[in-house]
């Protein structure tokens, strides 16, 4: 039997002081030593930690693992996320069909052709965020001024849901990811957005117009295959998937080039989109915001390198420290995978996960993130960090990390 002392606790502390944006220690002790081994997760269960870059894919692949947080054994990541997905469960957490069918009505609002075509509307939306900016007090909040605003605005053109209402949104969108927030207030701020979702889909039965809620309340909800709750659940799950995870890699990001300022000049004095493209891929690669662990449970025996799993064991892919494998990201005349080397090819990353899950948003996450780094970046050439980053509020107890506040000056 295994001994209590042996298996380390999951999530583990970051050491903020030495690197903000570097994973814990102890998480890179295991991608080297073990790879994957057991950790003890808040309700005291011992799923699987698989750290290294090749098997986290290959588990992502796999046949014989489930996404289903009904599953008994799966290991959510709190009490107030289990309570949440048993509320609002979407195709996000189900498997073949019932994922597959849901996702494919979504898929076309989320083409890379498509995103590219609302690249106009982010650099609009991007340059009215920083006019006001540079046209009030500094040092200013960048994550008000910018971070939470374009993802929020983007989000909601979209969908369809009426901006003025974001306000309401992006507070009960903080109590969702918030590791500390009770069950029931996440399930009461579940019910609250689905009740304002299911409103303005009313809404749209009489007045269809040209977003994805309209899309799908002509398509699913008059023909039947979907319900009002089922297209709200839908809209909670991009609206909240949508808009945290952006806005911290733009506040966190911004940050990263800002204490890398070498790397920050070639963004600034690039004309080429495919250097901004490729600075995008490794700031996600190197911030890797997603940084609890994606969650799933075996259905099958099967056999990850080298070591048995047995259906019913809990796994949790660690994106983070698989991004920073030498294994998979090899220095080869670029920096080492510790260093953030704009230059480095990095597209192989998994911040946005592998396999049939994989982020349906990431082409509008690419655009916002290469409009909002070189529009800033370009436009305020001074852009310096107000305060040190070691002094900086960093979101250690989300279940995405970033910043809460990003203080800056010019
Ligand atoms: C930098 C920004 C983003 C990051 C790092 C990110 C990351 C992720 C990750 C890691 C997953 C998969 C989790 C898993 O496998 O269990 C995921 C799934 C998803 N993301 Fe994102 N995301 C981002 C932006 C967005 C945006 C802008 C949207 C929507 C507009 C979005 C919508 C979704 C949806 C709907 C899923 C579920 C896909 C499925 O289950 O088939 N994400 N995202």
């Amino acid at each position: 039997m295994t001994h209590a002392v042996d298996v380390p606790q999951y999530p583990m502390p970051r050491n903020v002081e030495r690197c903000p944006f570097d994973p814990a220690e102890k998480l890179f002790e295991i991608q080297r030593v073990d790879g994957l081994r057991r950790v003890r997760i808040w309700d005291g269960t011992q799923p699987w930690l698989v750290t290294r870059h090749a098997d986290v894919r290959a588990v992502m692949a796999s046949p014989h693992v489930s996404a289903d947080t009904d599953n008994p054994a799966y290991p959510h990541s709190s009490a107030a996320i289990k309570a949440r997905r048993a509320r609002a469960k979407t195709f996000f957490t189900e498997d073949g069909a019932a994922h597959d069918i849901p996702r494919r009505a979504l898929a076309r609002d989320f083409t890379a052709k498509r995103m590219q075509g609302m690249r106009e509307v982010v650099q609009t939306v991007t340059d009215q965020c920083i006019d006001e900016m540079l046209a009030g007090p500094k040092p200013t909040d960048l994550v008000e001024a910018l971070a939470l605003p374009v993802p929020s605005v983007m989000i909601c053109e979209l969908l369809g849901v009426p901006y003025h209402e974001h306000d309401r949104f992006q507070v009960l969108t903080k109590v969702f990811t918030a590791a500390t927030s009770t069950a029931q207030d996440t399930v009461a701020a579940a019910e609250e957005m689905l009740e304002m979702i299911a409103v303005v889909i009313d809404g749209k039965m009489d007045n269809p117009t040209d977003d994805t809620l309209s899309r799908l309340v002509v398509e699913q909800l008059i023909p039947g295959h979907m319900t009002n709750e089922e297209i709200a659940r839908m809209g909670l799950l991009l609206l909240t998937a949508g808009h945290e995870t952006s806005a911290n890699m733009i506040a966190l990001g911004t940050a990263a080039l800002l204490s890398n300022p070498a790397q920050a000049a070639l963004i600034r004095n690039s004309d080429d989109p495919a250097v901004v493209a490729g600075a995008v891929e490794e700031l996600l690669r190197y911030l890797t915001i997603v940084h609890s662990g994606a969650r799933r449970v075996a259905i099958d025996d099967f056999e990850i390198a080298g070591t048995e799993i047995h259906a019913g064991d809990g796994l949790i892919l660690d994106f983070g420290t698989a991004n920073r494998d030498t294994a998979a990201f090899t220095s080869n005349g670029h920096g080492e995978p510790d260093d953030l080397d704009i230059s480095r090819p990095a597209r192989h990353h998994l911040a946005f996960s592998f396999g049939v899950h994989q982020c349906l948003g990431q082409q509008l996450a690419r655009v916002e993130l290469q409009v909002v780094y070189s529009t800033l970046l370009k436009r305020i050439p001074t852009l310096a960090l107000a305060e040190p980053l070691e002094n900086l509020e960093y979101k250690t107890d989300m279940s995405i990390y970033g910043l809460h506040r990003l203080p800056v000056t010019w």
